[in-house]
């Protein structure tokens, strides 16, 4: 039985969101839906989630006592971590201290699942060594001489990525020897946690990836129709459901989205990143929250990737059909709206963006830019794939953006 009270008042249900980005912002507008309490913190202010938050902190989220001092003084029935770079081991520890307490806190989906998700060798080594579930080729190295090793073991292509890391910050293909020394040198200055330990995959010469957003919940496990996405430079550009797969396909991306999920338990949405060629596929990473590339839900379905994420974490029913499984709305497309530079994001044209009928669009209002950031979304449904993509591609372009 799921009882909810009022926010800002002792019978609130109160939700900590560490991080405060576009997804904790739909997220929090989800959960503010059902009168929770939602308090937001990130680094920075006025982030996209705290100008729909009850409350808002900031801090820096890798700081063990901060993040402590936080938890305890907010005392939040539901922490909810909505990026990678927070102390996570802090989240482990007070897990713990939770139950011993008698104190009715969780962390979604759990706070083991947030640790071993912020690091790939966590995720790696539980997805291919105890699960036993395909993924690229790979070697963890910690300097030069070791990584030159990997690199000729692994064989090129491959993939250069600092074990702490995401967006693609430091991350390279090397496909010859001439960028063998480049990709180490950018993978030491473009880690999380600055230099450090790096992995080198195999180059996984896929037809197709995609996210697989797996829902786990009060009533067992439900499965989203595949996401198709483009990557860029590290970020995502555009993504599109359902991404038409062979039946077998589909049937070994679900199970292995199972098995990890399974493992890292909890309730929430998961974003299960699988590589597809032909009948086969590969594990590539999880996140244990709503995806990017997810946004495309805010179109295709009734009850998008955030809505999921809010029911499954309160403990309330999804909708699914008769397998269990998240219906289609309809087949949709989602754009990535990015800028580069300085200032604040003005945002004009807004009404020849959503001219076209069922259009649709997101502005993050990120209260500033420094380099190359995502301000905003468009979503389009199509007929089919292609014409929902090159809907949304049109609704984007049709966008102006300044940075004032
Ligand atoms: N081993 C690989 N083989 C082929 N492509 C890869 C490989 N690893 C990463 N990529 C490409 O780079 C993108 C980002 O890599 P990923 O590991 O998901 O990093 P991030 O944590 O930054 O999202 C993937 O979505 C995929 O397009
Ligand atoms: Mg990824």
């Amino acid at each position: 039985m799921t009882t909810l009270g009022t926010p800002l008042s002792p019978h609130a249900f109160r939700v900590l969101l560490l991080g405060a980005g576009e997804l904790g912002k739909e997220v929090a507008i989800e959960l503010q839906r059902f009168g929770v309490e939602v308090i937001a913190a990130d680094r920075y202010a006025n982030a996209p989630a705290m100008q729909v938050a009850h409350r808002c902190h900031v801090l820096d989220m890798l700081d063990a006592e901060a993040v402590r001092a936080l938890v305890e003084a907010e005392r939040p029935h539901l922490v909810v971590p909505e990026i990678e770079a927070i102390h996570t081991r802090t989240l482990v520890e007070m897990e713990a201290g939770f139950q011993r307490d008698g104190h009715d806190a969780r962390v979604i989906p759990t706070a083991r699942a947030a640790w071993l998700t912020m690091d790939r060798e966590g995720i790696r080594r539980l997805a291919a060594e105890t699960l036993g579930l395909p993924t690229s080729t790979y070697r963890f190295v910690d300097t030069l001489e070791q990584y030159r090793d990997a690199v000729a073991e692994v064989g090129l292509p491959c993939v250069v990525k600092p074990v702490m890391s995401s967006s693609g910050k430091g991350q390279s293909l090397v496909r010859g020897a001439a960028d063998i020394d480049p990709a180490w040198n950018y993978a030491q200055s473009g880690g999380r946690a600055g230099a450090g330990r790096v992995i080198v995959e195999g180059f996984v010469d896929f037809d197709y990836e995609i996210t697989l957003l797996t829902v786990r919940h009060a009533g067992g496990t439900a499965f989203c129709a595949p996401i198709g996405h483009l990557q860029r430079d590290g970020d995502y550009r555009e993504s599109w459901q359902p991404q038409p797969m062979s039946p077998l396909a589909l049937e070994r991306a679900q199970a292995v989205a199972r098995a990890i999920t399974d493992d890292l338990g909890g309730w929430g949405v998961f974003g299960v990143e699988l590589f597809v060629k032909g009948d086969e596929v590969w594990f590539s990473e999880v996140s244990p929250r709503p995806h990017d590339t997810g946004l495309v839900t805010l179109a295709s379905q009734e009850l998008s990737e955030f809505a999921l994420h809010a029911r499954a974490i309160l403990g309330l029913p999804l909708s699914v059909d008769a397998d269990g499984n998240v219906p289609l709305k309809t087949v949709a497309a989602s754009c990535a709206v990015l800028v580069e530079g300085q200032g604040v994001p003005v945002f004009s044209c807004v009404d020849a963006a959503l001219a076209r009928p069922g259009s649709d669009l997101r502005l993050f209002g990120k209260p500033r830019v420094d380099g190359q950031r995502r301000v905003a979304v468009t979503l389009a449904p199509g007929a089919d794939v292609d014409t929902a993509r090159s809907h949304a591609r049109e609704a984007a372009s049709a966008l102006r953006v300044e940075l004032a």
